[in-house]
């Protein structure tokens, strides 16, 4: 298995994260530096919030966006007008690409959804050239993402499915404090430096933070879309509390950490 990540739809994924990785990946760029003139690889490009951030954030040379998945392959290609960016559905642990070909090889909210992620590293590391750049962000699912923490605290309350959800959830690959240094520099990448990315998630009512995990999205949305009705009503009454916590329904905000890190191909 290459790849945990459940996809639903290009549309839904746009309304659970894609709107917010946007924001992510303008903080990610600022982390990793880009140049005029470059060729950049986006491992793992869902709805393209980092292809097409890219694009805007300096004058590229070529930015080649993957995804495992062919959904979102389709929903880049169809939206994408920018010549220099070029869409192909692979696997970021088996990269269709010679090594040394790129500047930098990046991926967004991916590595956690990679079960043989260092695997992954090491592709990312054979693609770029000697002197580029390889970098990686994923969320802090435990410690970081309280929106979200929310929701599995609650269903782990209300039984055990939920608790094993929980343990997965908080527990993907690359989450841990220094896992991704550590992974970066068992691969070979030198200089490998860590930080934090933070945004905030800002939501209209409960609803626009619902919708998207409700109708099956993303990880929380698989555990939704396995219940039976009276569960599932369950959860949602019960999360619904914990987002309006004593208010009326409106909005929430909610601040997102991500993990990232980058390092120098030698
Ligand atoms: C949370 S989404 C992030 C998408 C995008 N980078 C963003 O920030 O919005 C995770 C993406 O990683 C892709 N993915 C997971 N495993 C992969 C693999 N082994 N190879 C390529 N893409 C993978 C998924 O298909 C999905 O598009």
């Amino acid at each position: 298995m290459t790849s945990e990540f459940n996809v639903h739809n290009a549309a839904g994924y746009e309304q659970l994260m894609g709107r917010w990785s946007r924001r992510l990946a303008r903080k990610f760029i600022d982390f990793t530096g880009i140049s005029d003139g470059e060729r950049i690889l986006d491992i793992g490009c869902g709805t393209g919030s980092l292809t097409f951030t890219l694009a805007r954030a300096a004058d590229l040379a070529e930015i080649t966006a993957i995804d495992y998945s062919p959904v979102f392959v389709e929903d880049v290609i169809r939206r994408n007008t920018n010549p220099r960016i070029k869409v192909r559905q692979a696997d970021a642990c088996a990269l269709p690409f010679e090594g040394g070909t790129f500047d930098r090889a990046l991926a967004l909210l991916v590595l956690h959804f990679v079960p043989e992620a260092g695997k992954a590293v090491a592709e990312m590391r054979r693609v770029v050239r000697p002197g580029g750049v390889v970098a990686a962000a994923v969320w802090d699912h435990l410690g970081g993402m309280p929106g979200m923490r929310m929701m599995v605290d609650t269903v782990a309350a209300l039984g055990e499915g939920g608790r094993q959800l929980r343990g997965r959830y908080c527990f993907q690959p690359m989450m841990q404090p220094g896992e991704m240094k550590r992974t970066f520099i068992e691969q070979g990448l030198e200089a490998v430096t860590e930080a934090e990315l933070m945004i905030r998630m800002n939501y209209r009512d409960f609803d626009d933070f619902w919708a998207p995990i409700a109708a099956g999205e993303g990880p929380l949305g698989k555990y939704m879309a396995a219940l039976d009705e009276a569960e599932s009503e369950r959860v949602s009454v019960a999360v619904r509390d914990a987002y309006e916590a004593g208010r009326p329904d409106g909005p929430r905000s909610f601040a997102n950490v991500a993990w990232t890190c980058r390092g120098v191909v030698p």
